[in-house]
């Protein structure tokens, strides 16, 4: 039996637990009150990038054995991450970072008169970010050493490409996933069995080009905006499984969880075969579990068993299916059931897959 140790104990931790299990895997999770650790294990890795702080976690990240430590330090801290991508000559959003002898002044003319603040790090789901526009901001001289600035670009979509490198440079990935963000969170996300080439070669060259640069095993995510039908711009890098990539649990033969234990503990990779021709996954946030999400056959549910509390992801759906339009008619069930701000995601979800069947 092979032992992973897990720094953090959230739902992405949870779900690489529940797909090792059917290998023998067994997965242990290092939280802030973790005081000891078992002797022999075979690797460390991370669900979150703000992983608890303590005695065993400042002792583990010097261990040979924990996977990734400079990728991701490097990734964890958005002005790193820009600069290292900027070296590579990566598709990137612009951005300045304000040292303490600049002003917002210096960031409007380098990025225009539309700008997003972002904390260099511990954000997510939108959490330490804010839009500002020149009209109406007067041009302060308050340091911003903790965050850095990027341009808001106008983008035709979000995209996401989920992949792992094996220690022997093995890379595969998955069709790209389209993802759908309200207030800077993710709503929902679909993936097409036939994908778009074009996006699809592209974005999986980013990702070779960046996880070899690295040296990188196991699961990696970037997410990136679709500024018109052939430009890409990175957006921002995850070193970890992520919410975009649920739909794999339901929608191909290995799901990120498994290719991830798979890739750090050197156990044969290949490309996942995918299942269906249309792999959805709706997030559910700050809602009471409910049954009646179940009642069609196509329709899996993935419940974290948290508290609930406005604003918490504490499952997601995942539904597939071959027949398109039987998908479009099982989407407008599930409204049914729930809240009616999920009426957008439906929309869009039905939207892209009507459009998917034009082509
Ligand atoms: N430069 C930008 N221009 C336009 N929209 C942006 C930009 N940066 C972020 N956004 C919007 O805000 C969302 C969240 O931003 P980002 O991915 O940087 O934050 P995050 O807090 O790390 O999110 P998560 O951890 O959920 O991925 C993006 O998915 C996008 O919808
Ligand atoms: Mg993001």
């Amino acid at each position: 039996m092979k032992l992973i140790y897990v720094l953090g104990n959230g739902q992405l931790g949870q779900m690489l637990k529940q797909a090792g299990e059917p290998l023998g895997i067994k997965v242990m999770f290092i939280n802030k009150n973790t005081k000891s650790l078992i002797k022999f294990f075979d690797a460390i890795t991370i669900e979150t990038e703000n992983w608890p702080k303590n005695i065993i976690t400042q002792t583990l990240i010097k261990n040979p054995l924990f996977f990734n430590y400079n990728a991701i330090i490097c990734l964890t801290d958005r002005l790193t991450q820009k600069k290292f991508l900027d070296q590579l000559k990566m598709p990137n959003v612009k951005w300045i970072y304000l040292s303490k002898k600049k002003t917002l002044k210096d960031a409007f003319q380098k990025l225009g008169k539309r700008l997003i603040l972002k904390k260099r790090t511990g954000g997510y789901n939108g959490l330490y970010q804010k839009f500002i526009e020149k009209e109406n901001v007067e041009n302060n001289k308050q340091d911003y050493q903790q965050y850095i600035f990027e341009k808001k670009v106008d983008f035709i979509e979000e995209i996401s490409l989920i992949g792992a490198r094996s220690k022997n440079n093995h890379i595969v990935s998955y069709p790209i996933t389209y993802n759908f963000h309200e207030n800077s969170m993710l709503r929902a996300s679909i993936s097409f069995k036939k994908t778009n080439k074009n996006i699809q070669n592209q974005s999986e060259n980013i990702l070779k080009t960046i996880m070899n640069q690295l040296k990188y095993v196991g699961v990696m995510v970037i997410e990136f905006f679709l500024i018109d039908f052939n430009t890409l711009l990175i957006n921002e890098i995850a070193p970890r499984v992520h919410n975009s990539g649920h739909w794999t649990q339901n929608g191909a033969s290995i799901s990120q969880f498994e290719l991830h234990l798979r890739a750090i503990l050197d156990y044969p990779m290949y490309n996942p075969t995918i299942c269906y021709d249309y792999s959805v996954m709706i997030n559910l946030i700050g809602i009471d579990f409910n049954m009646l999400w179940i009642n069609q056959s196509s329709v899996h549910l993935h419940w974290y068993s948290k508290k609930t509390f406005k604003g918490r992801k504490v499952g997601h759906l995942n539904i597939v299916d071959n027949n398109y339009l039987r998908l479009c008619k099982t989407l407008k069930n599930l409204q049914k059931n729930l809240p009616n701000n999920y009426a957008s995601s439906i929309e869009w979800l039905i939207k892209k897959i009507i459009l998917h069947n034009k082509f």
